[in-house]
């Protein structure tokens, strides 16, 4: 058994995005003691940090300075090379572990891994050199079978280091796809097919070491050019479809043996009756853009529980403190509504702050550029429409000019 890690306890946290940001605030406010490592000097999470390590991640000198000084060490992104995981793992408590992290920032691994354990996941091809080999005998076979999803449209994604829609190209033929593969820099991939959306959800679970788990209400999310936009909680889908996405969700926590907050992102798409049915789309091994809700309408946001549940000291609440809620990302082309190639301008705040049933975030980077997340808006609301609807709407009043009398 691992001893609980209680204040003044030293977290240690790989990644100084806005997911350390918000994970070091609570960390902080719980009277833990942090480090965070993250090569650039402007990192989010900095500035709630005890210490920044400003060095690239692999760097001997900073893992090994991280390894001494913490109790346990995470991250908050999903690639911190495995290797930075293993060394620190060998002396330091590692949660979530190198063997999950490596899974979900692989997605030829994440997907064979979903699917040797019986989760449901869309048809997808994956093509790097020691998968579907053409000369095992099956070219054929496999051709075939590539051309099929292909050319009913397929997107071709990145194994790795893809996020917010990055490394990704909707192909539909085998020519164009390796067109995509090759501006790609001829890489590991994997080929989908275009699938059919009903809805996407996403379950947050978090699980500590001795298999406490506590997972927050499904979120149904929106997203726009492959980046999340809005996020509605409750999901408006149907009870059982929502308690099936969080058991299926649970399910591969355990099956992952993961510590941590883990996010499973599922696609709803029809069946061949045309009912609802639930595909796995990806998994991320930390807190989600669409858990940010959990800051502002969750009696334990899904960062004090990732804190929680690496050191191993107990889940608490995941109850909503209101009946709905809504997020919109804030990107930034809202600094930019005057047009590309202006000069940013800074978006109208008090229009958000004068409503009281609104929360601005601001991730406090300071280059604004186009699809760059740089804060969200969370509004609670009587019910899920209501929520989604004045969210927007506070989003629209942004790029309206700030009046002046
Ligand atoms: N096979 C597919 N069929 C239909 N839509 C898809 C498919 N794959 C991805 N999408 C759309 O693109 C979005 C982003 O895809 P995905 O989650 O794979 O990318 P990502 O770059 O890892 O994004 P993030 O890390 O921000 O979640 C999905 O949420 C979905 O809206
Ligand atoms: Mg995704």
């Amino acid at each position: 058994m691992l001893e609980p890690l209680v204040p003044p306890a030293t977290i240690g946290m790989l990644g100084g995005g806005q997911l350390g940001r918000y994970a070091l605030m609570a960390a902080s406010a719980m009277g833990y003691r942090t480090i965070v490592l993250d090569p650039d000097p402007t990192a989010p999470a900095a500035v709630h940090a005890n210490q920044h390590l400003v060095a690239p991640y692999d760097d001997p000198t900073a893992l090994a300075r991280l390894a001494a000084e913490c109790d346990v060490i995470t991250t908050e992104f999903e690639n911190p090379p495995a290797d930075a995981l293993n060394l620190l793992a060998a002396t330091t408590r590692v949660a979530p572990g190198s063997d999950a992290v490596a899974i979900a920032q692989d997605r030829i691994l994440e997907k064979r891994f979903l699917a040797d354990h019986g989760f449901p996941v869309g048809p997808f091809i994956a093509l790097d050199e020691t998968s579907d080999s053409p000369n095992d005998g099956h070219e054929h076979e496999h051709d075939a079978r590539l051309a099929k999803i292909v050319s009913h449209g397929a997107v071709v994604k990145s194994a790795r280091m893809g996020y917010d829609g990055k490394g990704q190209h909707r192909v539909s033929s085998v020519p164009m796809m390796h067109e995509a593969v090759d501006a790609m820099g001829g890489v590991a991939v994997v080929v989908e097919s275009l699938l059919d959306l009903r809805t996407e959800l996403s379950v947050l679970v978090a699980r500590t070491v001795d298999g406490h788990i506590k997972t927050w209400p499904v979120a149904e999310n929106m997203h726009v050019d492959g980046i999340l936009d809005v996020s509605v909680v409750p999901a408006r889908v149907d009870a059982a479809l929502k308690a099936r996405s969080v058991e299926m969700a649970t399910a591969i926590a355990k099956a992952l043996r993961y510590v941590g907050v883990l996010a499973v992102e599922i696609f709803v798409v029809a069946d061949q009756h045309g009912e609802d049915t639930l595909l796995v789309n990806e998994l991320a091994p930390r807190p989600h853009n669409s858990g940010h809700w959990t800051l502002d309408a969750s009696v334990t946001s899904q960062f004090e529980q990732q804190v929680r549940a690496v050191c191993g000291v107990g889940l608490a609440d995941t109850a909503m403190t209101a009946p709905a809620v809504a997020m919109v990302n804030l990107l930034g082309d809202l600094w930019f509504s005057a047009g590309a190639g202006t000069a940013p301008v800074e978006p109208n705040w008090a229009s958000v702050l004068a409503d009281p049933a609104a929360t601005l975030h601001l991730y406090g980077k300071s280059e604004p550029r186009p699809a760059r997340k740089m804060g969200h808006v969370t509004v609670t609301a009587a019910t899920p429409d209501a929520a989604e609807q004045r969210a927007r709407q506070l989003r629209m009043a942004l790029s309206r000019p700030i009046q002046t009398s």
